[in-house]
């Protein structure tokens, strides 16, 4: 114990237990750095078990004219030229070695008929690139990194939520946590901290992100002064289930397109035809969620408001091995035999393109001895992900924020914790006890979730995102007059509370990111202005804080070398 509260110390303390939490806290340890990971939930259940059909990285083992050049090129362009392309070649270029390691570490993957890691097809990636295992890919790279950790030594805080960073002048020094169990305070020292703290896809009522998804490192990031980036990208996967209502937006993988599975609309056409002739199904996300969006608004939709998406043309012995997990979620959930019947679907919220600026190299923050990996962090995917890059981008930047934050952490002394830090931390987490419950977080959540799905959806226009931020500040307002009945003893009203402080902040920063883009480009579709438009390409969105307001300014896209400029120019992809 430090003066009030339990206190524990370590250099590198990293927020978030998924794969790039996981991957960043075995760098830091491999580099003699004492580490802690906050939890806010258990060990092992992350969003990255949500990435079900593969890693991407250009190994060749089934199409042998794939290398990092080609890997690059469809990320780009599935970006929309909006990624930093030295993210995009860094990744490019080191995930490979990343999904080598995590088999030496006991990954199981899937095997060609000569033992190499086996590769399939997905959107927007030229070749059979995706190293899976079925359509579990997410949970053994998961049970890998948690055992690899443990084995190691991190030394873990699991149902912990932060709610505070602490900073010693301008360099961060810690944060302020409680434990969900009891309530009780909790403060960390740190270093160098690391967030890997995932998306925001409990801002909408449809998505693949389970409660743990509210944009907390964002927002504890952006209220400590660091920079966020292109947030106006949210990707809705096109392929959730849309049946029954309690399932709505539970990932079905991509997986099924990448193993030949057709989509068709009620009328039994291969609607894909209409938007992308040439790689139908296994066009990128943004174009086959607007497909599927447009053939349910025009009423060609099944009767639950989604599309059919049909493997049942393969061999039932080959879905069920390829698709295990798909075969038993619709068996159970939904008593749909795939291999037999079509599954209908529908566009989920499920991955946050925009997030914390970081230097490509080091995943550095904009402010000091703050790191940045995996889906919180922004930059590598542009305007519009391609599957299977969110697990290779969180093994390679989840390895180089580890490391870069245990050297930072070497050349640092042990910061100074601030008390009046400490006490507003308290403060704004027991104020809410002391006011009238009437209102309460649950409604203002449900209220938000439905105001992002109507006007920051699929669709945008400047009237519906005016009106949503006019929206988010009633919704604010709101949240400072909520109560919470009970105690801080096992409170989940309480906890949602902390939950809406991120989670508004960082809506408001999606939809001021939405209103400034006047073009349409990946997942960021206006339909009053439907081109993409060249000016805008060149821009990044930047958000930051100055006192209580939030300020929104363009900044250059870095620009690309000549020879990279060559290689997107001169190769035929199939991400263009
Ligand atoms: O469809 C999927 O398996 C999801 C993969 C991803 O988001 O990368």
């Amino acid at each position: 114990m430090n003066g009030k509260y339990e206190t524990h110390e370590h250099d590198v303390l990293v927020i978030g237990a998924g794969g790039a939490g996981l991957r960043a806290a075995i760098e830091a340890l491999a580099q003699g750095a004492s580490v802690g990971v906050v939890s806010k939930s258990l060990l092992g259940k992350a969003h990255t078990v949500m990435a079900e059909g593969g890693i991407a990285a250009a190994m060749a083992n089934v199409d042998a004219a794939d290398d990092w050049r080609t890997h690059f090129r469809d990320t780009m362009r599935g970006g929309k030229l909006l990624n930093h392309w030295r993210m995009a070649q860094i990744h490019a270029h080191e995930a490979g070695d990343r999904v080598r390691e995590l088999e030496q570490w006991g990954a199981l993957f899937d095997r060609t008929e000569d033992g190499r890691i086996l590769q399939r097809a997905f959107g927007g990636h030229s070749f059979k690139r995706l190293c899976h295992v079925g359509d579990r890919t997410g949970l053994e790279m998961i049970r890998t990194l948690q055992d690899r950790g443990v084995q190691m030594g991190i030394d873990v805080y699991m149902e912990c939520t932060v709610t505070r960073l602490l900073t010693d002048g301008d360099r961060v020094a810690g944060a302020f946590a409680y434990w969900r169990e009891n309530g009780r305070f909790v403060v960390f020292k740190a270093k160098s901290i690391v967030l890997a703290t995932g998306g925001i896809g409990k801002a909408y009522p449809v998505t693949s992100n389970s409660w743990e998804y509210t944009g907390d490192g964002m927002a504890l990031a952006y209220a400590t002064g660091a920079e966020l980036m292109d947030m106006e990208f949210v990707q809705f996967h096109p392929t959730g289930m849309v049946w029954p209502p309690g399932v709505q937006g539970l990932l079905v993988t991509e997986a099924v397109r990448g193993e030949g599975g057709l989509l068709r609309n009620k009328l039994g056409e291969r609607f894909m035809q209409r938007y992308d002739p040439q790689r139908m199904e296994l066009s990128t996300r943004d174009v086959v969620a607007r497909a599927i969006y447009t053939e349910v608004r025009e009423g060609r939709g099944s009767e639950h408001g989604g599309a059919f998406l049909d493997i049942s043309h393969k061999p039932a012995e080959y879905v069920k091995r390829k698709l295990p997990s798909m075969y038993h979620q619709f068996l159970e959930l939904a008593d749909v035999d795939i291999t037999r019947s079509a599954m209908e679907v529908g566009p989920t919220c499920h991955y946050m393109m925009g997030g914390l600026r970081v230097d490509p190299e080091t995943a550095a923050c904009t402010v000091p001895g703050l790191f940045a990996a995996g889906e919180v962090a922004a930059g590598l995917h542009g305007a519009n992900r391609l599957g299977g890059n969110s697990l290779s981008d969180l093994l390679v930047f989840g390895r180089r924020a580890g490391f870069a934050a245990a050297e930072y952490a070497k050349k640092q002394s042990w910061p100074a914790l601030d008390p009046a830090e400490i006490a507003q931390g308290e403060g704004e987490m027991l104020c809410v006890f002391e006011r009238q419950a009437g209102d309460t977080p649950y409604a203002v959540h449900a209220d938000l979730q439905q105001l992002m799905q109507n006007l920051v959806g699929i669709f945008r226009t400047e009237e519906d995102l005016k009106s949503a931020l006019t929206g988010i500040e009633r919704l604010k307002d709101r949240m400072g007059r909520v109560g919470v009945p009970g105690t801080r003893m096992f409170n989940p009203g309480w906890h949602l509370y902390a939950d809406m402080k991120s989670m508004l902040a960082i809506a408001e920063a999606v939809t001021r990111s939405a209103l400034a883009r006047k073009e349409s480009r990946g997942a960021h579709s206006r339909l009053d202005y439907p081109k993409t438009d060249a000016t805008w390409g060149e821009q990044n969105n930047i958000i930051r804080r100055h006192g209580s307001e939030m300020v929104l300014e363009q900044s250059p896209v870095p620009k690309m070398p000549a020879e990279l400029q060559t290689l997107l120019a001169e190769e035929k992809g199939a991400g263009a």
